[in-house]
Order: structure tokens, then C-alpha cells, then sequence
């Protein structure tokens, strides 16, 4: 079909990308998303729905959810000016992207393999994007990363990282943002829950440094509620991007909820992933063959014999109702699978089919 005129409009870079997505599946196990599958308690159930029936449908939430910032600036002792939030985490990379993206050539810097929304949303804004591959042990390289981020614009690091599940040296985080002032780095906590000391979080950190997390892994995907903390020049320009009321008054109302009143229930909840995830790491070990990264995240990356029995192995373990990820779409990561911490009868269906 010839071109409509409109389409000569369209951003270039649009035609090198794939959309993000995730087919809906009905399976027993849904270890392939990096949520937490650990059921709230019933009370807690209870309490959130009763919540959801005081929502007055008819009206707009607070436009900048001042309420939830007030209690993450408590959780996190900092003023909630220079709190953001996002529908979900992933928006609010698109905010710091569009807010830093006014250079000629903005340059993103991201260690490789990485989170892909990362790539995905500095592409479609025009951003040249520098990938600088992990060691062979998912570490940075250092040098390799200080060489990139000359000139650059932004860095995301995620820490742990998807789908490595590595938790990068502190030391070396802190001589990047220390070293290269010009660039801001996205420090991006989204599983810092399962490594529970690990939070590099300070609240007088470098002012090219912006925290980023969200509620995704703790039990509250469904929500979409992710936010950033910045230095205040930033946290301003982020709120310029950000479109009013970004966050659904239901998602406010629950998040507030339970981050002050469920938080011991959630705490359990992250507790027990954490045992889960040592199960975890047994059970693909036995794989023959395989290599089992360690994990300071709710999800775990196996390298297998090859790239065919990786892909042998999901198919075979969805056909049975378990999902894991096939990462071999990904030139590192041939032959790996990443499978993120089930419930114990989800584990214990994965045990049986290892077998
Ligand atoms: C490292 C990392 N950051 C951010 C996100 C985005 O999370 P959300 O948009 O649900 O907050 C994800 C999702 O998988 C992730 O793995």
C-alpha cells in the first residue's frame, strides 16, 4: 500500500522500533513479568475494596497526588517538592528523557543487557543510545563506562538490574555520578526490596543524580504508581512534562493505603519472595548445564547448554502452564532464560516438570 502523505511526518526512528508488549496469558504460573505473586491477605483485600467504593468517580484526583508525596517524603525524609510521580516507573523515564533531551544530539548511556523501556523511550525521542555490554559476570566495566558517558546527556542503572538481577558496586556508582557532573544518572531501585540494606537512597545525594522507584515489584503492578526523587530544578521540569492527574484517584487512594497501614503485610510478602527466590536458584541449577547468576532481585537469569534448549525449555514449561522468559532475543543472553520468584505451589509445579 502506497504511503499516505501524513506518514512522511512520522519520527524516522519509529521505523526501526517494536512496540513493547506482552500478550495477555492465563497460566498457572506467571513467572515471567518480575511481580510479586504472593497473594495480600484477605483483611487487606477487604480494606482496599472498601476504599475503592468511597472513590468519587465523578471527579479528578489531586493533579500532582500531593497526599501519596507527602507519605513517600516522610518514608524517604525529603521535602515532597522534589517528588514526581509517574504512571508507573516507566513514564517517569520518559520525563527525564524529554526534560534532558534539548541537546543537539542527546546521548543516552546504558549498560547492556539492561531494561529495555531505557532504549525504547530515548529512541523515539531522538536520543543516540551508547550500550555498554556487562562483563561476563553482569558487572559494569568501569572503564568502558566512564569512555561512554563522555559527552553523554543521561544514564540509567538499575540496581538490581533486569534481567541480570545484579547488584551493581556502590563504589563504582558513586565515582560515575561523582566524575562525570554534566551527565544525570537515573538510579533505578525498582527491586531494591529483595535486597533489603542494599538502597544506595540518600537524601543529600549529587544534583545529577535522580532516584527513581516504584511499587510495581512490592505486590502493586496493578496500580501503575512509580516516582522519582530530584534535585529541585529538575523535580520542576519533570512536573512541566508530566500531565496533570497522570495518577487515577484509585491507584492514590490504594498506594496511600497500604504504605500506611499494610506495610507489615507487605514486608511478609517481600519475605517470603526472598526465601522463594533461594528455591528458585536450586531448582534451575540442577538444569545440566546451567549457570545460575546470583539474584539481589525477585527474579533470576539461567544460562543454559544453548540458545535451542533455552527455548525448548519455556516452551515445553508453558505448555504446562509455567511462563518463563526466553532471553535469547538478546545477543548477551543466548541461551538464557529469566524466571521471576514464583509462590511455593508455583515452584512447586516447576520442581515437578524440572524433574
Ligand atoms: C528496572 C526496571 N525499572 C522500571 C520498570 C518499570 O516499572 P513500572 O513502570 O511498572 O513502574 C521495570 C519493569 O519491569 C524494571 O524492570
Amino acid at each position: 500500500m502506497s504511503e499516505a502523505p501524513w506518514q512522511r511526518n512520522l519520527r524516522p526512528q519509529l521505523a526501526e522500533l517494536v512496540a513493547y508488549d506482552v500478550p495477555p496469558a492465563q497460566a498457572f504460573a506467571r513467572m515471567h513479568a518480575n511481580e510479586l505473586p504472593e497473594p495480600w491477605p484477605a483483611h487487606v483485600m477487604a480494606a482496599l475494596a472498601e476504599l475503592v467504593r468511597t472513590v468519587e468517580l465523578g471527579r479528578y484526583p489531586d493533579t500532582s497526588g500531593r497526599s501519596l508525596r507527602a507519605v513517600l517524603g516522610q518514608r524517604h525524609g525529603c521535602d515532597p517538592a522534589r517528588i514526581v510521580l509517574g504512571n508507573g516507573s516507566d513514564e517517569i523515564i520518559s520525563f527525564v528523557l524529554t526534560a534532558l533531551g534539548g541537546a543537539h544530539t542527546p546521548t543516552l548511556v546504558i549498560p547492556s543487557p539492561t531494561f529495555v523501556m531505557y532504549r525504547l523511550s530515548a529512541r523515539v525521542l531522538g536520543y543516540d543510545v551508547r550500550e555498554v555490554p556487562l562483563d561476563d559476570a553482569m558487572e559494569l566495566d568501569g572503564a568502558a563506562m566512564h569512555r561512554a558517558l563522555d559527552g553523554a546527556t543521561v544514564c540509567f542503572l538499575a540496581r538490581p538490574n533486569n534481567p541480570t538481577g545484579t547488584l551493581w558496586s556502590s563504589t563504582l556508582i558513586g565515582e560515575l555520578v561523582a566524575a562525570h557532573p554534566e551527565v544525570v544518572f537515573v538510579l533505578d531501585e525498582a527491586y531494591i526490596a529483595y535486597a533489603p540494606g542494599a538502597s544506595l537512597w540518600r537524601a543529600d545525594a549529587p544534583d545529577n543524580l535522580v532516584y527513581m522507584a516504584t511499587l510495581s515489584k512490592v505486590g502493586l503492578a496493578a496500580l501503575r504508581v512509580g516516582y522519582a526523587i530530584a534535585t529541585p530544578v529538575l523535580a520542576a521540569a519533570l512536573d512541566k512534562i508530566r500531565h496533570p492527574y497522570n495518577v487515577s484517584q484509585t491507584s492514590l487512594a490504594l498506594a496511600e493505603a497500604v504504605l500506611t497501614r499494610f506495610g507489615a503485610e507487605q514486608q511478609q510478602m517481600i519475605a517470603t519472595a526472598i526465601e522463594q527466590r533461594a528455591r528458585l536458584c536450586a531448582l534451575l541449577a540442577r538444569i545440566p548445564d546451567a549457570h545460575v547468576f546470583p539474584s539481589a532481585a525477585n527474579l533470576v537469569l539461567a544460562r543454559l547448554g544453548s540458545a535451542e534448549q533455552a527455548a525448548a525449555l519455556c516452551a515445553r514449561l508453558a505448555a504446562h502452564g509455567v511462563l518463563i522468559k526466553d532471553m535469547g532475543a538478546h545477543p548477551r543472553l543466548r541461551g538464557c532464560v529469566r524466571a521471576s520468584v514464583g509462590t511455593a505451589a508455583e515452584l512447586d509445579r516447576l520442581e515437578s516438570l524440572l524433574r
